[in-house]
């Protein structure tokens, strides 16, 4: 058996070294070392036949054998991987001093792409992390959390798409159930925003789509007012539309802030005249706002009698449509090069 264990080696050496394609070698190696009727494994399995100090001598020598012949197959895969390689590279070379094709068409960032980066660049200044939520969110999320009960006439201005077979997914209406994921996770005090697709189910028009962007913003810590409140709201209009604008602040109905307001910004595509994008009303409805109620607080894991705190909806398309002059909403999505070249 020792003859014949060091025959096996040295043909399958000589074998290995003459090996021109992996296809080959792999056929080799599986004559040799298969786990069915490999050569060597015969051998190996034959091993148990003998009596123990021959067993021990020639098991012994088997061993070596084996890992030998296992270390040539291994190096002579790598041989003919950088062979491989070797053509590959040889076949894709790249001629550096070609002169390029002249580029005709050349892309860049759709303006909501724009303004969602001024955005986030703005607030991580202010000491804001960015979050992400699911748009496909759980009932419990995009409403009860946010203390707006199955009987609340709320969910009648947020009728949104169900997902067939369950109940309690929607696609979100809001990024607000991203307030709570946000509490739930990282406690207090805490500053973040959240840009992301909301979905309703709306008859679209000049200033409406049932697929738009919101980017919510929340702030908990102590002592929290609304002075703190305008003073934000303030900083992010004038950073993204790089100028003084006109805004009033009127008392608005939100289940999950107490206080709630609506920032109206005065229309800057028309001057405040009346157009498509203000709903010929002179006033953009841009930033709803308020005090974070309480149950929402509780509903986050955080104490209200310790922690208070603001949350803003910034509807972001209509933010980009005033800072670019667009009158109409659904120019947005329309993928209209003709549009979107003008950017
Ligand atoms: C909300 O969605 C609240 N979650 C906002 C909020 C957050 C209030 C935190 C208080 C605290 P509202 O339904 O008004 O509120 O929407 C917010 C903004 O999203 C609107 O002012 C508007 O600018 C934008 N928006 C709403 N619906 C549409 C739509 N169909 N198309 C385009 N923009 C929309």
């Amino acid at each position: 058996m020792q003859s014949q264990l060091e025959k096996l080696k040295k043909e399958t050496l000589l074998a290995i070294k003459s090996v021109k394609d992996k296809i080959d070698l792999e056929e080799l190696e599986n004559n040799i070392l298969g786990r069915k009727g490999g050569e060597l494994t015969k051998i190996m399995k034959g091993l148990k036949d003998l009596s123990v100090d021959v067993k021990k001598e020639i098991g012994k020598l088997a061993n070596e054998v084996k890992v030998a012949v296992e270390e040539a197959f291994i190096s002579k895969q790598i041989e003919l991987s950088q062979e491989e390689w070797g053509e590959q590279l040889k076949k894709e070379r790249i001629d550096i001093s070609q002169p390029s094709l002249p580029v005709k068409d050349r892309g860049h960032l759709h303006p909501m792409t724009v303004v969602h980066r001024e955005l986030e660049e703005l607030f991580t200044s202010m000491g804001f992390m960015v979050l992400d939520g699911p748009e496909l969110e759980s009932d419990y999320y995009n409403f009860e959390a946010l203390n707006i009960p199955k009987t609340s006439p709320a969910r009648d201005s947020q009728d949104t798409f169900f997902i067939k077979d369950h109940a309690n997914w929607v696609m979100r209406t809001h990024t607000s159930p991203v307030q709570i994921r946000a509490m739930q996770k990282y406690g207090a005090p805490l500053r973040t925003v959240v840009t992301g697709r909301c979905f309703r189910n709306e008859a679209t028009d000049g200033s409406h789509e049932h697929t738009f962007y919101q980017m919510e913003g929340l702030v908990i810590d102590k002592n929290i007012s609304i002075s703190n409140l305008v003073a934000v709201m303030k900083e992010l209009l004038q950073g993204v539309l790089k100028k003084e604008v006109e805004v009033r602040l009127r008392p608005g109905h939100f289940d999950f802030v107490e206080p709630g307001f609506e920032l109206d910004m005065r229309c800057l595509v028309c001057g405040g005249e009346g157009c498509g994008a203000c709903k010929h009303s002179g006033w953009v409805e841009t930033l709803p706002c308020g005090l974070v109620h309480p149950e929402v607080i509780k509903a986050g894991g955080l104490d209200p009698k310790q922690w208070t705190g603001f949350a803003f909806g910034l509807g972001s398309m209509r933010l980009c449509m005033q800072k670019y002059g667009i009158d109409d909403i659904r120019l947005l999505h329309g993928g209209d090069l003709r549009f979107l070249k003008q950017f």
